[in-house]
């Protein structure tokens, strides 16, 4: 059990503490950075998906003035370590995916560095590549473990024995495309390399981690930790893809070195975003359900095919939401990879949960179809009692409760089962829902400081608002642990001369953060009373929560869709998308709505939208701008509504706080999916949902 904070401003709806100076165009991003006579790096790309560099040719430069160099495999710094593949930038000439860094150019202005990039012919040796995932593929192979550190496989009983046996069964395949994140402030870098001592690098990076980037960056150029100092404010939306340092921060500090005493801004195009800052894989995912007639599961399984690239692995850990969410006394994970000549996957919001959720959920659905019972109850019939693999009992568990709570709120209640039968001025007219899951993590490591000056209390982390509300939440946190009103409360993050914070990744950072702010405010109490003095200050670290080995913790939600298909061209609308979370005590209703609604808007995205294309003949993601890879706009997401239960949960953080940066995507795309098959009776089993699908397959 964790001591729960006394709330006060916690639980308000604080408006954005960083809102005015946004607004005013006043907070400087990575790339505002003002620094002395800055030059300016834009990368070559490979245009080839495999092979070799076998010349760099800048003889096409000539004549251009105003370049300072171009950095090749043949001339670029040796790195310290080379051991991370993806940011072993240009240490040989070798290609191992289309859009990987070739060479740079360094010059005056951006436009020229961009001219002079066009320009600059690289010759390639070509060897033959492969980027096509299929689940029959004889190289398929088990990872270790998947994203972070879960077991690859698992299971219980004897599934095929259920298979046979069960009066009711599903075994049918859904896949996800390959998908890009899309933050609307591309990554960019500014690198400045101090001359004094033996090497100072500041890199001014917009990053969801300004200590895991110091980490990451001081041990490729083997540097100590201080000699690296990382800056970031603000943040224009991350979603994991900014969650780890990607080749181009490595670039922009190697192109710093080249040009002493210059800063180097370096900023990806949307496009170059494409190859160089991960994506989430494609998945392919068989689901075996094996029902009793009353709806109780005898078994669930999910295995999963999914791609990684050939230098370096990320293994999606896909298979976790059937690990939790349904009782069944025969149960099975699996995740298998092709390692392809790709570009190298990595995070993007709620990965493993999010695609993850499709699958199952969709299946759920066909099998409340298939028994003729209502899904809702379907769900309801399957709850677990402790968590169906671990056994450890959940710390809150109010999944039945959103379901509930949602069918109120959206009036489930009445609902015609049958398929294709609604129908309004010519559209189709369908409702769907699916159930939501993220687990609940804290990092176990960082540090915040109490300070008191100037008659207020200052409070620092190295913490990252992505525009999740870090700036006006921490501010609350402190505030109600100082028993101090949050006006008398300044906070500063994004920066490593402040003390060590953790990733905002996992959903992760105000669990984290918020603990280690509230053991300082404590430590501060304890030491100084409610009068300090100028200058007195105190720390406090977050530590492991003894907790998380006994008990299973999740965030759940319920999400319901009103989904419309237009009778004649197929065109898809979803004017209704409602959701119910429990999610712990909710810091900010005014910052958390928004997250909820934000991941839920990037769910519908994921339904109707987004899919990158990649053409098997060259390795390229041929839409690689938001011309082409669409994304949800106002107009798609016009009736999203976010709401959640009031949960106390006493073992996770002083705050009873869950993340909800993630779980508001996860289980969007299946009742959008569940909801277009209710109203056309089409079942879509692979993502997006597009008018061609729920025409060809109807007609
Ligand atoms: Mo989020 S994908 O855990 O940064």
């Amino acid at each position: 059990m964790t001591e729960l904070l006394d709330t006060r401003a916690v639980g308000t709806d604080l408006p954005r503490r960083d809102g005015p100076a946004k607004v005013a165009g006043a907070a400087t991003y990575a790339n505002d950075t003002h620094v002395d006579h800055p030059v300016y790096c834009h990368p070559v790309l490979a245009a080839v998906p495999r092979g070799r560099v076998t010349s760099v040719d800048t003889g096409g430069l000539r004549g251009l003035d105003g370049v300072l160099t171009v950095l090749t495999p043949e001339y670029g710094e040796r790195l310290a370590s080379t051991e991370d593949a993806e940011l072993a930038v240009l240490q040989d000439g070798r290609v191992a995916f289309r859009g990987q860094v070739v060479a740079a150019v360094v010059a005056d202005t951006p436009e020229l560095a961009r001219q002079a990039a066009d320009l600059v012919r690289v010759d390639y040796e070509r060897q033959p590549h492969d980027v096509t995932l299929s689940a029959d593929r004889p190289d398929l192979y088990a990872p270790d473990k998947v994203n972070p550190a879960y077991p690859t496989d698992t299971g219980a009983g004897d599934v095929d024995a259920a298979m046979r046996d069960a009066p009711v069964t599903l075994d049918q395949t859904y896949t996800t495309p390959m998908l890009h994140n899309n933050p609307l402030e591309p990554h960019a870098t500014t690198a400045l390399w101090e001359p004094e001592g033996p090497g100072h690098l500041t890199l001014w990076d917009s990053t969801q981690g300004v200590h895991p980037v110091r980490e990451t960056i001081s041990t490729v150029f083997g540097l100590r930790a201080q000699q690296v100092r990382v800056v970031c404010p603000f943040v224009g939306g991350g979603f994991g893809a900014k969650g780890t340092a990607h080749a181009h921060v490595v670039l922009a500090a190697m192109a710093a070195r080249a040009v002493p005493g210059r800063p180097v801004k370096l900023a990806l195009t949307r496009q170059q975003m494409y190859s160089l800052t991960g994506y989430r894989t494609p998945t392919i995912q068989r689901m075996r359900l094996a029902a009793d007639p009353d709806g109780r599961l005898r078994a669930i399984a999910i295995d999963v095919v999914e791609q990684t690239s050939r230098i370096k692995e990320f293994a999606e850990q896909t298979g976790l939401p059937t690990r939790v969410m349904y009782a069944a006394p025969n149960r099975r994970t699996t995740h298998r990879l092709a390692a392809l000549d790709v570009p190298v996957p990595s995070w993007m919001r709620a990965p493993g949960e999010c695609p993850g959720m499709f699958g199952p959920e969709v299946a759920m659905d066909e099998l409340a179809a298939a028994l003729g019972i209502d899904p809702v109850e379907l769900r309801v019939r399957n709850e677990p009692e402790v968590a169906p693999e671990s056994g450890l009992p959940f710390s809150s568990r109010n999944v039945v409760g959103c379901l509930r709570e949602g069918a109120e709120r959206f009036g489930w209640a009445g609902r015609d089962p049958r398929p294709g039968v609604r129908a309004e001025d010519g559209w189709l007219v369908g409702t769907g829902v699916a159930a939501s899951v993220y687990p609940t993590f804290r990092q176990s490591r960082s540090t915040a400081t109490v300070r008191f000056a100037g008659g207020r209390y200052v409070v620092e982390i190295g913490a990252a608002d992505l525009g999740t509300g870090t700036w006006t939440t921490l501010a609350q946190i402190a505030a109600d642990a100082l028993g101090a009103p949050v006006e008398g409360v300044e906070v500063r993050i994004g920066d490593t001369e402040q003390p060590f914070a953790s990733v905002a990744g996992g959903s992760s950072g105000m669990a984290t953060w918020g603990s280690a702010v509230v053991e300082a405010a404590r430590a501060f109490r304890d030491k100084f009373g409610a009068d300090p003095s100028d200058g007195d200050e105190a720390d406090g670290s977050v530590g492991e929560n003894p907790d998380a080995k006994r008990y299973a913790s999740y965030a759940f939600g319920a999400q319901f869709a009103e989904v419309r298909v237009h009778a004649d061209t197929g065109e898809v609308r979803v004017p209704r998308l409602l959701g119910v979370f429990a999610a712990g005590r909710i810091i900010n209703p005014r910052t958390a709505r928004s997250q909820l609604i934000g991941g839920m808007t990037m769910g519908l995205s994921m339904a109707l939208h987004e899919q990158s294309v990649l053409d098997p003949r060259t390795g390229h993601v041929v839409n690689h701008d938001l011309a082409e890879y669409h994304v949800a706009c106002c107009a798609d997401a016009t009736g999203v509504q976010a709401h959640w239960l009031d949960e106390h949960d006493p073992h996770l953080n002083p705050m009873g706080s869950k993340g909800i940066g993630e779980i508001g995507i996860v289980g969007t795309a299946a009742a959008v999916a569940n909801a277009a098959y209710h109203a056309t009776g089409v079942r879509v089993r692979d993502l997006p949902v597009t008018a061609d699908k729920l025409l060809v397959s109807a007609g």
